[in-house]
């Protein structure tokens, strides 16, 4: 018996728990039902009386040094399952930085607000383009010197695969499987063989628009580009339309807008003439209405095109057009607040 005590001691003064349930097994181990000491005590009054005194108190001892074990590992494991009170969950977070939207998103989300609200419905089309989309169908002639490799980017030497030169092909895609009234808008970046410099740029964004309907007039044209000059740049934009050509226009006209910056008085930015050209426009030649189907005795349509990066650096008073493409932080963090 004493043996037998002797090694339950030595299990455990070397027992440890990794958890609550392994210490619960090792208590009903010794103290249970038939735990080894209950059965030690029962065993105990059998012992002969001369052997009594001496057997009693290792068996105390044994009980003692077990209820302190497993009070102190109790102790221990409550508090390794704790909360880590290193970590202040009440500490305020880190801020979430707000990034800004680009120059050129706000500046295109506005325009094609306007536009929407005159119920212009919003078309895309393939930044790679085929010949018919982009010039035949629009009436360029065959010689036209926007079909040049200066101008133009053709895709891997085939004269027909081409970078878009502007969205008016995505309204020749609408007007191929549209019948009118068509009233849309087409936002988008188009590619010109252009040499970097602070006013162009190879790459740019374009939102062109077109309306066809009976009895579509120039005079339409013009109180649509009025509204929008005045909502984009302020009530008092006053606007001029001067005679130009597109070969898919016919009149055609460019558009001037009172100077953002000085009003009319004339300033820096509007060279002293008190004008900044914005747009380009006008009707729909008869020619690309039957390219595409589209009866022109019936039908008559207006049209218009303008950059994006050229409204943005007006309506921001940005001075060169490379800092839209460049996204340094310092720049692009001062459109945070804007809309
Ligand atoms: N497509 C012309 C351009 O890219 C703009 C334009 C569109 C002009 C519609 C007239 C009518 O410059």
């Amino acid at each position: 018996m004493i043996n037998h005590i002797k090694s339950l001691l030595a299990e455990v003064e070397a027992f440890s728990a990794a958890s609550l349930e392994q210490l619960e097994e090792f208590r009903v181990r010794l103290f249970g039902k038939k735990g080894e000491l209950t059965l030690l005590f029962d065993q105990f009054k059998e012992v002969a009386p001369q052997d009594k005194k001496m057997i009693g108190q290792e068996i105390n001892v044994l009980k003692n040094l077990a209820l302190t074990k497993i009070k102190e590992t109790y102790e221990l494991l409550k508090k390794s399952t704790k909360v880590d009170t290193s970590l202040d969950l009440t500490l305020p977070g880190d801020p979430i930085g707000l990034g800004s939207r680009h120059p050129v998103s706000l500046a295109r989300n506005q325009i094609l607000d306007i536009f929407k609200r005159l119920g212009f419905v919003i078309s895309t089309g393939p930044e790679i383009e085929d010949d018919w989309h982009v010039f035949s169908a629009l009436n360029f002639p065959p010689e036209h010197p926007a079909r040049d490799m200066q101008d133009t980017f053709f895709i891997m030497q085939d004269p027909d695969i081409l970078l878009r030169t502007h969205t008016s092909s995505v309204q020749v895609r609408v007007m191929e499987h549209q019948k009118p009234p068509i009233r849309t808008i087409s936002p988008g970046r188009v590619f010109r063989n252009e040499a970097i410099s602070a006013r162009s740029h190879c790459m740019f964004h374009q939102v062109e628009g077109l309306y066809i309907d009976r009895n579509v007039s120039f005079a339409d044209l013009k109180q649509t580009l009025l509204f929008f000059a005045k909502e984009m740049f302020g009530h008092n934009t006053r606007i001029r339309l001067r005679p130009s050509f597109f070969p898919f226009t016919e009149p055609s006209a460019e558009m001037d807008v009172s100077c953002t910056l000085c009003g009319g008085k004339g300033c820096n930015m509007c060279k002293y003439t008190g004008w900044l050209e914005i747009l380009g426009c006008g009707m729909v030649d008869p020619n690309v209405l039957e390219n595409v189907g589209i009866d022109s005795q019936e039908f008559t349509g207006f049209a218009f095109g303008m950059g994006i990066e050229r409204i943005a650096l007006l309506k921001y008073g940005i001075k060169d057009i490379r800092l839209l493409f460049e996204n340094d932080v310092r720049f692009l963090r001062q459109f945070s607040s804007a809309l």
